[in-house]
């Protein structure tokens, strides 16, 4: 138990801070409860008048009758408007729990989203918080509802008979002793079991959103076994949950059993020595009769709430994570960039990694000047320009922008100066205008037309059927690759950005369509900085300066000119291309 309460401190605490949040509810809650708890007396309270009124007073037995369908509605109406008091409460926080973990979600940097899978945090927000709410509305109404109504009957039956009250509700203490024994395995089994539950949503998000994939090689079966692995283990996982679950729900139903054998065998003494009335035996039988119902749902309740704190440390562990990119104390007073970019003696490891990805980096780029990348795959190019936006952390004093450390730049100036657009561009299932405005939602169509034509793919949107209303994605067309990549660059030429960044982001675009996005961005670059990553050197050819990546380290730099005299990567890259675009002349003849 120990173990269990320690690691259910914490996300306890964070329960209460929310629960703090709707307290004129949990009076409320509390208020019905109480007459709940008042109205369950009169029950069997009614019932003993009836058998007196049998015995002595045979006129009042109707009066008594009325009695007992009276508190019997009340009772009702109490338990409903107590119910929907507390379960709106559930519902409440279970709102604003989904709010905080999607924002949270939000602010957390890339490299939280390359250690997580999708899958494990839909199942988060869905079933873990699902499971909080089942703990905040039936677990704690049944958490505060029974103690009350505990204590009701022992002011009841305490004044009638003290002897047989403490022998009756004698077993009640072995409750304890039971819920106790169970919930310190349960909340490991729930957690075990919610975790399963998070990879077997991996399973079906990967399968759903690689479907193309699994389907082109023929992977359906081995991917379905992969499937019933997971399901079984989650099968397996449950059936543990279940069995403690019911294990524990019957050993606790045999205490209320016990309950009324006591009051059968020792009350049944009683009347027969006079010691007390037929009718309070009734009393004792009725109220430990019903109080049978709740003790049971108080050992449900148990399972729950063990379930609810499982659920809790799991949202938790995503909660604490403080995003690393924020802005610091020693934020600078900056209200503008203006692009020019400094990489200083800068090395890069990925977290969980031992290799850098980049070494020993320096690099100026003049503001309003052009870049271009080059090198071998897994060189590093897109990690050297992710660096720029902040999507991953670097050391103090490795990223100067404008001569400011990047740690110390405002991240929302960052993020509305710099547009990134990257290697494989994710588009909304929303409208093409809707996507290309993204980054300025209250952007004019000219606006957007205007980036559209840019980025070269205005005509093809105008060819859909619904133009620019056209919805991208799952629910309406597919875009070819060349498109989408089109689509996200007017996504980032309407933000107008101080420092634009292409990571190799016109691959699937011909020859002609890159030149003109280049030359369009060339005329209008005035005071922009760009970056260009290509794996083609049409593409930065024209640039100010060209950097070649080899295995995370600069190896050239020059002009292309410079670069092709060299003799290196570069030239040798320039050939090989070179010889191509002529043998592709050449076919048509
Ligand atoms: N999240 C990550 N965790 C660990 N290593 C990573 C991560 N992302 C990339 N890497 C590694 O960092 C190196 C550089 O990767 P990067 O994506 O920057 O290469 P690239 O030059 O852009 O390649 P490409 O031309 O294929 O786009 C590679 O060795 C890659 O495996
Ligand atoms: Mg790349």
């Amino acid at each position: 138990m120990e173990g269990a309460s320690a690691q259910a401190d914490k996300p306890l605490r964070r329960l209460l801070a929310y629960m703090r949040m709707a307290p004129g509810g949990y009076v409320l809650g509390g208020v019905l409860t109480l007459l709940y708890a008042v109205f369950f007396q009169l029950i069997p309270l009614a019932i003993r008048d009836i058998v007196a009124a049998f015995e002595d007073a045979p006129d009042a037995v109707g009066r008594a009758i009325l009695w007992l369908v009276a508190a019997s509605v009340f009772l009702a109406l109490a338990r409903l408007f107590s119910r929907i008091v507390m379960f709106n409460i559930g519902r409440q926080i279970e709102f604003r729990i989904r709010n905080d973990y999607f924002a949270h979600l939000q602010s957390l940097p890339q490299s939280f989203y390359l250690a997580h899978r999708t899958g494990d945090l839909m199942s988060r927000a869905v079933n873990d918080i699902n499971s909080i709410r089942m703990f905040l509305g039936m677990g704690l109404l049944n958490l505060l509802q029974t103690p009350v109504l505990f204590a009701g009957a022992l002011i009841v039956l305490l004044p009638v008979d003290a002897m047989l009250t403490l022998c009756a509700l004698g077993p009640f203490p072995l409750f304890v002793l039971i819920t106790r024994h169970y919930s310190r395995y349960m909340f490991q089994a729930n957690l075990a079991g919610q975790e399963q539950l998070g990879k077997v949503s991996t399973v079906v998000q990967e399968n759903a959103s690689g479907a193309l994939v699994v389907k082109a090689y023929d992977l359906s079966n081995l991917e379905r076994d992969r499937f019933e692995d997971q399901n079984q283990e989650l099968f397996r996982r449950m059936m543990k949950v279940g069995v403690m679950q019911t294990t524990m729900f019957a050993s606790v139903s045999l205490v209320p059993a016990l309950s009324a054998a006591v009051v059968l065998w020792l009350g049944g003494q009683r009347v027969q020595t006079g010691l007390l009335g037929t009718e309070d035996l009734w009393l004792f039988w009725g109220l430990i009769g019903m109080l049978t119902f709740p003790t049971m749902m108080l050992g449900f309740v148990v399972s729950i709430t063990q379930r609810g704190l499982a659920a809790l440390e799991r949202l938790g562990a995503v909660l604490d994570i403080v995003p690393s990119i924020r802005d610091r104390e020693d934020v600078a007073a900056v209200s503008e960039i203006k692009g020019r970019v400094e990489f200083r003696n800068l090395t890069f490891t990925y977290p969980g990694s031992y290799v850098p990805a980049l070494k020993g980096i320096d690099l100026t780029v003049e503001a309003g000047s052009t870049v271009g990348i080059v090198g071998p795959v897994g060189s590093g190019k897109t990690t050297l320009v992710s660096l720029v936006p902040r999507l991953l952390e670097v050391d103090d004093g490795s990223i100067l922008i404008d001569g400011v450390d990047l740690n110390r730049m405002p991240v929302h100036l960052l993020r509305s100066s710099i547009a990134m657009v990257p290697q494989d561009s994710f588009l909304f299932s929303i409208s093409v205008a809707e996507n290309i405005r993204y980054g300025v939602p209250d952007a004019h169509l000219v606006e957007v037309r205007r980036a559209a034509a840019r980025a070269q793919v205005e005509r093809e949107i105008e060819e859909f059927e619904d133009g620019f209303d056209t919805v991208v994605g799952e629910r309406g067309v597919t875009l070819s690759g060349g498109q989408r990549q089109r689509v996200a660059l007017a996504r980032a030429m309407i933000l107008r950005p101080s420092i634009l960044i292409l990571d190799d982001s016109l691959s699937s675009v011909d020859h002609g369509t890159e030149e003109a996005i280049l030359g369009d961005l060339e005329g209008r670059r005035r005071g922009r900085t760009c970056f260009i990553v290509a794996h083609r050197i049409s593409a930065v050819r024209h640039a100010d300066q060209i950097v070649v990546l080899e295995n995370g380290r600069i190896t050239e730099r020059g002009t292309h000119r410079e670069l092709v005299e060299l003799g290196g990567f570069y030239a040798r890259l320039h050939h090989r291309q070179e010889l191509l675009s002529e043998l592709e002349l050449k076919e048509p003849a």
